[in-house]
């Protein structure tokens, strides 16, 4: 159980660090396409968030504690933050690709251990979230094409 909970919390960590990225590129991006772009961030950092509420809870529900601090955050994420600049679309979807790819290995990660370990519940969690990231970094990648 002890390895389900560490690899929870780093997911954890990642997502807490992804979602300020997300934010902060919904408040820098310019372009011609920026009516299509600043809304998806924003549709993006909110499904983020409420995956970071049921993270920490089902972490709580496995008797475990979530971290909840930025520090906490910051020296484990291997996501790396944004800068405070503008950016563009193509800067923001090659980004995404890769942090949406090192949360897919977090969750595919998590849902081995799991399965090893005969937690079915946080298992199947993995599974929605694992179809989630698949679809959206094919479709970012389609955006690049
Ligand atoms: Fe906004």
């Amino acid at each position: 159980m002890e390895s389900i909970l560490n690899n929870l919390n780093n997911f954890l960590s990642d997502l807490n660090v992804f979602y300020r990225k997300l934010q902060n590129y919904h408040w820098n991006i310019k372009g011609k396409d920026f009516f299509v772009v600043h809304p998806k961030l924003e549709e993006y950092y909110t499904e983020v968030n409420t995956q970071i509420d049921e993270i920490a809870e089902h972490i709580l529900a496995l008797c475990g504690q979530p971290l909840g601090t930025l520090k906490d955050y910051l020296n484990i994420t291997k996501i790396t933050e944004a800068e405070n600049k503008k950016v563009d679309s193509t800067l923001v979807y090659n980004e995404l690709i890769k942090d949406y790819s090192t949360l897919l290995e977090d969750v595919k990660n998590i849902k081995n251990v799991a399965d090893k370990e005969g937690e079915h519940k946080t298992s199947a969690m993995m599974d929605d979230i694992i179809d989630d990231y698949s679809l959206k970094i094919w479709m970012l990648k389609q955006s690049l094409e």
